[in-house]
């Protein structure tokens, strides 16, 4: 109801001043704007349809550094979260990178600092900090290696060492240890607060409303939600594992527009929510209203590019060859 009012209103205000009249005309206006400056527009998976709509390419966070990284345009136009536009731009130094809604955050990527990866390195000097993409820039520059969570398990098993320190999510590396025992995961408290909160409650209210429907998560989820799934992976994984099971119904457990995005893409199968909690405000804070906004000029651009002292790039850098590099 409420986004129903903010869409009608920004509608209102659209139409008075720059003559757009209904929701397709802002999408072609977004669409002939990227053309004419040579923009690419990438979405998380997590961000709304309106937006899937009118990128050029929609991945997990790890397809997106790739495309960043591959797109010829000079400019890319990121809408996500500053995490996932960070590492876009630590892959195309020379690309200009805009974070469309500046202050969309990943509250997991705060919760660890530098100083102390510093204060354990100090005191565990020979074992590797592997750091999950959602972090900042500026904890990437004292890890060794990033993992996404479609790379975490191959990346961790690929290392040399036999402890590890793996931050911040304590429910992927709770994953992680269990999918490579050989290793000695130490791990923090830590995580995501979204999908961090899903129960076994939830699994069960899902399951007595749809049962044997297959439950497909995320590893953020908690163990215990993830010891009752059918499928473990990361978005895009938990997408093509839907898309290509002769199942015609899916509980998923991850953020709800990952069920919104397959029910387009497969109209002749059913996809249910785990719980409707699994909404990350932070990937729901950009609208097409901020995407035509930073477009046409009128938004704010300085406060959305993505820079980065040359150090901190120099050293971020490196946590992300070396993901590339064992993943
Ligand atoms: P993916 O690596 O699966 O894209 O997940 C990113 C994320 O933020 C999950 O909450
Ligand atoms: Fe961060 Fe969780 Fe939102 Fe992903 S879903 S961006 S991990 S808060």
């Amino acid at each position: 109801m409420v986004m129903l009012m903010e869409q009608s209103s920004l509608m209102a205000i659209l139409a008075e001043e720059y003559g757009i009249k209904s929701p397709q005309e802002l999408a072609e206006a977004i669409r002939r704007m990227k053309r004419e400056q040579d923009v690419c527009l990438l979405a998380h998976s997590y961000e709304a349809r309106e937006i899937v709509e009118v990128a050029d390419y929609a991945g997990d966070s790890f397809q997106l550094s790739v495309m960043a990284a591959k797109a010829p345009q000079q400019t890319l136009l990121l809408c996500g979260v500053r995490f996932m536009a960070e590492t876009a731009k630590l892959l195309s130094p020379d690309k200009t990178v805009y974070l469309t809604s500046p202050t969309a955050g990943c509250p997991m990527a705060e919760q660890f600092s530098p100083e102390a990866v510093r204060r354990y390195k100090q005191e565990h000097p020979d074992v590797p900090v592997v750091a999950y993409v959602n972090t900042t820039a500026a904890l990437k520059t004292v890890c060794d290696v990033c993992v996404t969570s479609s790379s975490a398990v191959k990346i961790v098993r690929a290392l040399p060492q036999k402890r590890i320190l793996f931050i911040p999510d304590g429910n992927l590396g709770h994953y992680v240890q269990q999918m490579v025992p050989d290793k000695v995961i130490d791990l923090f408290p830590g995580g995501c607060p979204i999908h961090g909160a899903v129960t076994p409650a939830d699994v069960d209210k899902a399951r007595s409303a749809h049962p044997g429907v297959p439950l497909l998560v995320h590893p953020e989820c908690p163990p215990a939600v993830v010891a009752l799934a059918d499928f473990v992976g990361s978005t895009s994984a938990i997408m093509e594992y839907a898309k290509k099971s002769d199942a015609r119904e899916f509980l998923i457990g991850t953020e709800i527009s990952i069920a919104e995005h397959l029910q387009y893409d497969c109209p002749e199968k059913r996809f249910y929510p785990l719980t409707v909690r699994l909404i990350c405000p932070d990937m729901k804070a950009t609208t097409l209203a901020d995407v035509y906004a930073l477009l046409s000029g009128e938004g704010d651009r300085a406060a959305a590019q993505i820079t980065m002292d040359a150090e901190t790039m120099r050293l971020a850098r490196r946590c992300i060859d070396e993901m590339i590099r064992l993943g």
